[in-house]
């Protein structure tokens, strides 16, 4: 752990947690789902990444919406800080206190209420594990419309709280149009019943876009109904080596033409962040471990002899036009894993040389590894282990990644502001996917105008005017 205190950060004027209000959670929750054994606080309290550390007395596991909403009317009355918390597999600080705020889990609240085999429309309590759900629409014939290498352990409410983007986004799009309703709470527990199941419904503000994305910081999503497409009946997947970026552009461009309505997904990765997950977790290697750069492309459809000869033609015009140089393809499912599995793992192998340095922007798809490169100049003469690039190509998505054996300010120093003022001058977002969380709350005036910054905020003290749900988060710091 590196940065455990923020000296530059300064807790709000919250009450403290005292046996008052212990004894009132315990009025509303059993004992077991109200946490403050020390032990059992401390995975509560750091994020996935090992970055940040709170210092929460208590975890509160209610298991329905009206207990959520009991919990976050008192802690309205009392002025006791919250910090909503899904899977906390989140990336930038988002879901651990900051200080001692109130960790409300929502790990119990993981029932599926419904799945509706006609319109495909899940229904289902804010904590179920994406992975779970996954497993229960295959069995109506259907799939999520979003899924990510944290599948295992993320909740759909954590999902929607960050407007996840993940490998799918390229043909499903945003959650933003497949979540049809939310359910959700507000700081002072009125419970905002947006649970529509209707694809269309233009009864005024649509007001469950507030709560997408937002972070913990309007509410605490409850429930949520998601349209789910139907299972694809075939799913093929092609491995590539190109030596060029130049030639991922010109593969991007010739997939969208040859793959059409069947490319479900087109993912980069750079030799850095491909050979860090085959060697940490010793891997098969399916293209030349000297390769610069790999593509996992995958399709979708409905009938398994059409989409192999779209591919395969694909893959030949590519072949012949010089721009991949080697790769392998799969089709059934123990293959298509494994090679999925090579792509999942980059976030996990960083973590094994120490201390990561991450960012995700999105940026016009002309720049997209210019950044890797520039860095890796910049960082040339430091302690760095890695500078590294991969993500989602198709959505011009990139996660640029450094490495090095601990925290080190003078690597902070190099990378910021200038991966920002670089991001802000190619017009590209300095968060496309993960949020601002804790980390990134000071730097959204790169990828946002003081006017949109003074709206979040009107919002923000409109919906939660103590400022008690998730503070020090999303907004910068002057706005609390
Ligand atoms: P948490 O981490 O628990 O919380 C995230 C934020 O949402 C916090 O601010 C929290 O306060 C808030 N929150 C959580 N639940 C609720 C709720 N019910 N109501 C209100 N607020 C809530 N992200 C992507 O976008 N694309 C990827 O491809 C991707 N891949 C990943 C791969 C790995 C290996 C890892 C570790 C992370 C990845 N992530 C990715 C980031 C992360 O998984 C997502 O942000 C995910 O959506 C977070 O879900 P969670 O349940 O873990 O939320
Ligand atoms: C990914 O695409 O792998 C995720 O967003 C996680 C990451 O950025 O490492
Ligand atoms: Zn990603």
């Amino acid at each position: 752990l590196t940065q455990v205190r923020y000296p530059k950060v300064k807790r709000g004027n919250y009450a403290s947690l005292t046996d008052k209000h212990l004894a009132f959670f315990e009025s509303v929750l059993p004992k077991s789902r109200v946490i403050t054994d020390a032990t059992d606080l401390d995975a509560y309290n750091v994020d996935w990444l090992r970055s940040f550390k709170g210092a929460s007395k208590v975890v509160l596991k209610p298991k329905t919406t009206d207990e959520v909403s009991a919990i976050l009317k008192y802690c309205n009355d009392q002025v006791l800080a919250v910090c909503p918390q899904g899977g906390n597999t989140g990336l930038v600080g988002g879901s651990v206190p900051v200080f001692d705020e109130v960790i409300l889990s929502t790990a119990l609240m993981n029932e599926v209420i419904s799945v509706d085999k006609t319109t495909g429309v899940l229904v289902c309590q804010a904590g179920c594990v994406l992975e779970n759900l996954e497993g229960k629409v295959h069995e109506h014939g259907l799939m999520m419309p979003l899924d990510l290498g944290a599948k295992g352990s993320c909740h759909i409410g954590g999902n929607i709280s960050t407007n996840a983007g993940g490998i799918r986004l390229l043909r499903y799009g945003s959650l933003h149009g497949s979540v049809l309703g939310i359910e959700a709470v507000k700081a002072d527990g009125a419970i905002i019943d947006c649970l529509s199941t209707l694809k269309k419904d233009n009864t005024g503000y649509h007001l469950k876009h507030l709560f997408l994305g937002s972070e913990g910081t309007l509410g605490i999503v409850t429930k949520v109904a998601i349209q789910c497409p139907p299972l694809p009946q075939a799913v093929n997947v092609a491995f590539l080596a190109l030596d060029s970026f130049e030639k991922v552009l010109s593969t991007f461009r010739l997939a969208k033409k040859c793959l059409g309505e069947i490319l479900s997904s087109f993912e980069f990765m750079d030799n850095g962040s491909l050979m860090g997950a085959i060697k940490v977790f010793n891997l098969p290697c399916p293209v030349p471990e000297n390769t610069p750069f790999s593509l996992l492309i995958e399709t979708s459809g409905g009938n398994s002899k059409h989409d192999e000869e779209k591919l395969s033609s694909f893959l030949e015009e590519a072949t012949n036009k010089g721009f991949i140089n080697d790769g392998t393809i799969a089709s059934e499912p123990s293959r298509i894993n494994a090679l999925w599995q090579i792509r999942e793992s980059i976030t996990e192998s960083l973590k094994h040389d120490g201390y990561v340095y991450k960012y995700d922007i999105s940026i016009p798809i002309q720049h997209f590894y210019e950044i890797v490169l520039l860095m890796q100049e910049r960082l040339k003469d430091t302690a760095v282990v890695k500078c590294c690039g991969y993500g989602h190509v198709g959505d011009g998505n990139l996660h640029l990644n450094i490495t090095s054996p601990k925290y080190d300010v003078d690597i902070l120093n190099l990378i910021e502001p200038f991966v920002y003022e670089w991001t802000s001058k190619h017009r590209g977002s300095i968060s496309a996917e993960h949020g601002l969380g804790f980390k990134k709350s000071d730097v959204v005036h790169y990828s946002k105008s003081a006017e949109a910054l003074k709206l979040m905020a009107e919002i923000k003290a409109l919906m939660d005017p103590k400022g008690i749900l998730n503070p020090y988060k999303v907004l910068p710091s002057g706005a609390h």
